[in-house]
């Protein structure tokens, strides 16, 4: 395990140093990548990255990890949908460099751009990263996946009914992921610190996804009650 894995105080600390460190890596880069991730954890950071009215993102591209099948890109619980509510349309992002996958082309557009320098990751407590569930394997690029039950049901919680979630989403592969230079991983509560012990301290194994991230030579993780 190459990588850090720290403890912080609170969720808020915990958003504060991760958009931080986005803020540093847009700061010094003449054209940055992200991978971004949506969900409940990043929240705070994406309100830390859009309240900085300083920050430059003219030559930021963003990749989305993951983005779910089968509702309309204008449906609120669309990832792209989140993501212009919590952070693209308050800033000055090149919307021409701003990608969700929709296409096993995603992985060529990424290497277009240079690649990911910068990816920003949450964990599911099934152990997936990205859409990556049990059983991906290492080797996988983006491509189009059914979303495991404990998904389902996690995510049940930001639409009116369980039967609204979608049950397939085009996800960046733990390969494309792993390929990123630098990875921060987000996570907050009992449950999730369950997946990280799990992922960070045991086997490597295609049953836990997030566990390749062991591998990783810029790994860090932050994680909060
Ligand atoms: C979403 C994503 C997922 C989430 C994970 C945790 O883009 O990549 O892997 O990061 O499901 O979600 P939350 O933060 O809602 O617990």
């Amino acid at each position: 395990m190459k990588g850090i894995i720290r403890k912080v105080g609170s969720y808020d600390e915990m958003s504060k140093i991760v958009a931080l460190h986005v803020k540093r890596f847009i700061g010094n880069s003449q054209i940055g990548v992200l991978g971004l991730p949506t969900g409940g954890t990043p929240l705070g950071m994406y309100k830390e990255l859009r309240e900085d009215t300083r920050l430059n993102w003219s030559k930021v591209a963003t990749f989305n990890l993951d983005e779910y099948v089968g509702i309309d890109e204008k449906h609120p619980e669309s990832y792209k949908n989140y993501m212009y509510r919590n952070l693209f349309s308050h800033i000055d992002i090149d919307e021409n460099k701003v990608h969700f996958p929709d296409g096993e082309h995603y992985d060529s557009r990424i290497t277009y751009f240079g690649g990911l320098d910068f990816t920003v990751l949450g964990i599911g407590n099934n152990g997936h990263i990205a859409f990556n569930e049990p059983g991906s394997s290492f080797e996988s690029t983006t491509r189009l996946v059914d979303l495991d039950e404990r998904t389902i049901s996690d995510n049940s919680r930001f639409f009116n009914s369980i039967d609204e979630v979608p049950k397939q989403a085009w996800t960046m592969g733990l390969k494309t992921i792993m390929d990123s230079k630098e990875i921060f991983l987000i996570a907050q509560g009992k449950s999730k610190w369950e997946i990280i012990r799990e992922a960070f301290y045991g086997e490597i194994t295609e049953k836990v996804p997030a566990s390749i991230l062991q591998k990783h030579k810029n790994l860090t993780v932050l994680y909060c009650d």
